[in-house]
């Protein structure tokens, strides 16, 4: 992961913090209208402009984790989601929400305990997280969902993300897909969802991983 930089922004009820470690630049943060961030002023970021409520709404809003929301004393902390979720996007990452366990996150990524986005190109030199490598590398598919699960009604719970060495995402836990257009397609307790982009039945893995020759650790 280099040398990228984590800044955090104090104010009095809370601080905000951002992660270069796993930020892709998807703007939910400085496209917001209020004064939380401002793109070219110093700080960046400057908590004490808006309430924490708002502060949480906007660390809630960023999909990779890097926006987080630190509160001071009685201020309420943030709570996972009730329902675990992996959203398929086109031509990018896997998107988790709710109850996160994502192995190869480091200790100090508060996130990421919420949401996360994981590379699904095969692509990234930040695996098992997207670092924005599939658009430079050509990543295309549409995020369809051709499966339905078991359609299981408990959706909550602890969700377990385990990067196999060379090989596919293992996910444990009650949760949701929701396909490249939105629809919540498949539900279950566990799958194995291709992260070297190969398989032919995306989003689940097919072992193509090992004919293409993946590995996990560049
Ligand atoms: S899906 Fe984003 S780098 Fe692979």
């Amino acid at each position: 992961m280099g040398n990228k930089k984590v800044l955090r922004f104090e104010g009095k009820e809370a601080d905000v913090s951002w992660d270069g470690r796993l930020c892709i630049h998807m703007e939910e943060c400085w496209r917001d209208k209020s004064d939380l961030f401002e793109l070219g002023r110093r700080p960046f970021g400057q908590p004490d402009l808006v309430s924490v409520d708002h502060i949480l709404e906007v660390a809630q809003r960023c999909p990779s984790g890097a926006i987080v929301f630190l509160p001071h004393g009685d201020v309420q902390s943030e709570t996972a989601d009730l329902e675990n979720t992996v959203r398929v996007a086109p031509d990018g990452p896997l998107y988790f929400t709710g109850e996160l366990d994502i192995d190869g996150a480091e200790d100090d990524m508060g996130g990421v305990v919420f949401r996360a986005a994981l590379c699904r190109c095969g692509l990234s030199k930040n695996k098992p997280f997207c670092d924005g490598s599939h658009s430079e590398g050509g990543f295309k598919d549409t995020g369809a969902v051709g499966q339905t699960g078991q359609q299981n009604n408990d959706n909550g719970g602890l969700l377990t993300v385990t990067a196999a060495k060379d090989g596919p995402l293992l996910i444990n836990g009650n949760f949701t897909i929701h396909s490249g257009a939105g629809r919540a397609t498949w539900s279950g307790t566990k799958a194995a969802l291709c992260r070297c982009g190969q398989s032919k039945n995306k989003p689940f893995c097919d072992g193509s991983h090992r004919e293409a020759g993946f590995t996990s650790d560049d």
